[in-house]
Parts: structure tokens; sequence; C-alpha cells
């Protein structure tokens, strides 16, 4: 049974989309005989260096989870400290459990331990419901992307993104040769006919039209903009229209929020349509990942995507990082077991979980309203999902702020405003104040002005500042009293 549905795939072919080192990957050789010991029951091995499980100087993971028998199992957690209900789960050489730990420590296959492989396997169906896709298991989103980069990239290649994207992974391919450009966004993320202009417009002379989008859908990082339904659709018909791969990075596909004016984002609210479960060709490669719903040290993710490419992943997988690692798979194969969560604690956890960020959000923004908008001189874009607020910096405002400086400099291409220098400033002052606070400078993708519309070049739109809710409520006094302040004594300075 399935929350999400979809029909049946037309399977294109999509294997020009390879990258030469793609093509050119070959399969490792040492794994293709380990495969063989599952050729018939009882293979005799003497083929592999696989240290025997009775020297591993460890025989039992004992893991205390958060119990999920309760409505709002976070906030029980949260609030019962040490002596909140918990459930005990064991991954162990010789008690029973369902992954046992001489398999999950043991080298194994580049797509996971089938049991845990069907893990994720069985999440994806529930909240997505592809049409033949397949599980690869990660060591994160950031493993999971920037092994699809790979995958797809070749030098001269240009890849298209949000202008202001998760430069965490958009910086991560430039060093294979690939640009990068930037789409116009504006408060419900990216806007599908900048995109497909882009796309029609496309000189040749420049390289091969970009043939892979790297999008975050819900709660974008770092704006915080979640596309609707309808601009999902409109993206994903350019991408067939123009034949692109959609990288769907959704670390954040959880937290999705109902309005500020809902006391709270009510359990049964239901999850937006992914780009996955609208694919009917196999050109979404979807990338999930534990970090934002368990814990980010856990290094656990998966890609869904087509055959062809789970294929090619784990070739490549097979030959650098060999497979995810073993405690995270054996947690959640644990968890997802009759003895366990099962998905349906799994699925009352993440409900709950976003409950407890909504509440988050909610502090955050009263607390935004009470220390920094009353200044007027900046105002907070309200995110539908994930965990960042954009801040709009009410920088014309500034006595210094100059929007003439192409005249001055007698440059047509480069920024018309001094939004920059100011930003940087006012960053230098936070910092001074005691306060870091993301600049949105660090994720602008750079527009090639030969090219690139630069009647308004992202550089005069930089004057957005990240910050996050995610932490403590300390944090969040703290930090945004020290922005309100700062603001007040910046933009009251004489001009110089
Ligand atoms: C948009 C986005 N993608 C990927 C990641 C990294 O995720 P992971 O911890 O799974 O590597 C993050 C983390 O902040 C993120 O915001």
């Amino acid at each position: 049974m399935s929350i999400a549905s979809s029909s049946m795939a037309t399977p294109v072919d999509l294997s020009h989309h390879f990258s030469t080192e793609a093509r050119l990957r070959q399969p490792n050789p040492m794994k293709a005989i380990w495969k063989l010991t599952r050729r018939k029951p009882n293979m005799v091995s003497l083929a592999n260096g696989d240290p025997h499980f009775s020297l591993y100087p460890i025989r039992k993971v004992e893991y205390e989870m958060a119990s999920v028998a309760e409505e709002d199992p976070v906030a029980t957690w949260r609030r019962g400290g040490p002596s909140a209900p918990s459930h005990k789960l064991v991954s162990s050489t010789h008690e029973p459990c369902a992954l046992p730990l001489q398999t999950g420590l043991q080298y194994s296959h580049g797509a996971g331990l089938p049991d845990a492989q069907r893990v994720v396997t069985d999440l994806t169906n529930y909240y997505h419901a592809p049409s033949d896709h397949m599980c690869t298991l990660t060591l994160g989103n950031s493993d999971g992307i920037t092994k699809c980069f790979r995958l797809l990239g070749e030098p001269g290649d240009h890849f298209i993104a949000d202008e202001f994207s998760f430069s965490s992974m958009t910086n991560v391919p430039l060093a294979q040769g690939i640009k990068w450009v930037g789409i116009k966004m504006d408060d419900g993320g990216m806007i599908p006919e900048e995109l497909e202009r882009v796309l029609a417009e496309w000189d040749p002379a420049r390289g091969r039209r970009p043939h892979v989008i790297y999008l975050v859908p819900c709660g974008q990082n770092p704006t915080g903009s979640t596309l609707s339904l309808e601009r999902r659709k409109q993206i994903y018909a350019i991408a067939q229209r123009f034949d692109l791969i959609i990288i769907e990075d959704d670390p954040y596909y959880f937290l999705q929020y109902d309005t500020p004016d809902h006391p709270t984002t009510a359990l049964s609210t239901p999850f937006a349509a992914s780009f996955l479960s609208l694919d009917t060709d196999g050109r979404v490669m979807r990338i999930d990942s534990f970090s934002k719903v368990f814990a980010p040290g856990m290094r656990l993710g998966w890609i869904t995507s087509n055959a062809l490419f789970h294929e090619a992943l784990v070739t490549y997988t097979d030959s650098s990082t060999m497979h995810p690692h073993g405690f995270g798979q054996m947690l959640i194969t644990e968890m997802m077991a009759p003895h366990g969560w099962q998905l349906s604690g799994f699925d009352r956890w993440v409900r709950s979980l976003r409950a407890e960020y909504h509440r988050r959000r909610a502090f955050f923004l009263d607390l935004f309203a009470r220390e920094v908008s009353q200044t007027q001189l900046a105002r907070a874009t309200v995110p539908e999902a994930g965990m960042f607020v954009w801040i709009r910096v009410e920088i014309e405002k500034h006595p210094r702020y100059r929007a003439d400086r192409r005249m001055q400099s007698r440059d047509v291409t480069g920024p018309r405003t001094n939004v920059k220098e100011l930003m940087e400033e006012l960053f230098e002052r936070c910092l001074d104040g005691g306060l870091v606070i993301m600049p949105a400078s660090i994720f602008a993708l750079s527009a090639d002005p030969k090219y690139d519309d630069m009647g308004d070049p992202v550089e005069d739109r930089l004057n957005y500042l990240r910050a996050t809710f995610a932490g403590t409520e300390e944090a969040m006094e703290q930090g945004l009293t020290i922005l309100g302040q700062v603001l007040r004594e910046f933009f009251s300075e004489e001009q110089k």
C-alpha cells in the first residue's frame, strides 16, 4: 500500500546522458567474482579476503530509539529526556535480529545490502509510488548528488540550477569542468518560464544545451522556497521537451508545513507530489537522506533512478566508497522489521517531526517580527518546508546605497548597484556583533556576461541572508536580537 500513485512508465532510452567517465568505467572485477558466491546455495568461497566475523571485536549493537507508540512521539521524546519511553533494538551476531551483525559489517554490494535496500525501496514506494525505478543506498545526499554529477557531467557541460543554490553541491562539479546556468526564482522557487526561455534561446556556440537540472523542490536551500505542484508539472514537461535529467535533491521532503495561521501542521497533512512520482520517462534521479529525519552523522541515504542509471551508480560505488556503511544499514533494517518501528512508526515519527519544526518556525517568526521586522530594515519569507528562512534586507534604504554603478564605471554588463559591497559590510558587522549568518553571495550562481541576461544580474539581488530555525530557542533569541541591533546601527550611519 502506498500514499502516492503513478502510471506505468514508458521506458525512454536515456543512455546518451552518460558522461565519458561513466561509459569508460569498468565493473570492479573482484566484486564480479564476489557476486558468484550467490549463484547457488552453499557455495564455498576461497576467493575474497573477507575478515571472518569471529575476528570482529564486536558482537552486539543496541539502539535505544524513541518510542513511536505515542500520538506525538517527537514531543514526548524531547520532553521526557532520559526517561522518555523508548524502543530497544539490537544488531547481533548471536541473538535474533533482522540483519545479523556478521552480514551487516561484512563487505557488500554497492547498492547496499538487500535487506537495507528493501527498506528504502518500501519507503520510496509508499511515499512516491514510482513506476519502474530502483534504489541505490548512498552515504547521504552529498554522496548521492556528487555521484550523479559524475555519472552525467562532461567537461564543458552546463548544468541548470536555481540562481541561489546549495553551494556545497554546486561547487563540486566545477572541478569536473562543468558550468552552472542559474534560473531566476521568486517566492515559489524556480520560475518555469525562465527555465524554458533559457533552454529555448540556448546558443549552440556556448556548448551543448544543458541536459541536467539540479533542484531542491521542498524548503530549497538557501531560499526555503517550495515548488507548487503546478510548477513541478511545468518543469517536468520542460524536462521532457528539452531532454533534461532532473536531479531531485529532497532532504526536506518530510518537513513540509501548513501555513503559519495553523497552530501546527496536522499529522494528516499530505506531502507534496515529488518529481519522482510524476516521472513517466525515468528521467528523475531522486536523492533522499536520513540526515534530517534521523541524524546527519548516520551518513545514509539513497538514490532512486531508472535501472540503467542504477547499474552505473553501483559500478561507480563498487570501485569507490564500496558500499554504504554497515551500522546505518543495520539500524534501518531493524527499524523497519516487524519488531521495530515498521513503516507506520516511521511515518508517525516524520509527521511528528515536522510538527516540531512547525513549532520552531513559529518561534523563529514571532521573534523575527519582534526583533527584526520592527526595524523595517528586513523581512522574512515564510518557508513552507525545510529549516531555513530567507531574509530580505531592505538595502535600498541604506544611506550609501547606489543604483547607478554602470553609469559611473561605463560597464554595461556588471552590477548596477553596490549591494554586494554593502552586504559584505553587513556580514562583517554581524560577525563583530557575535552572529554568524549565511550571506546570499555564497549561494549565488554567477552568470556568463556573454550569454546570460545581464539586464538584471544576480549581484544586484544579494541583499538576502539565510537563517535557520533548526537550532535552540536560545540561539534564535540571541541571534535575532543581534541581527536587529546590527541592522539598526548599520542603516543609521551618516552618509560618507
Ligand atoms: C539541499 C541539501 N542537499 C543535501 C544536503 C546534504 O545532505 P546529506 O547530509 O544527506 O549529505 C543538505 C544538507 O544541508 C541540503 O540542504
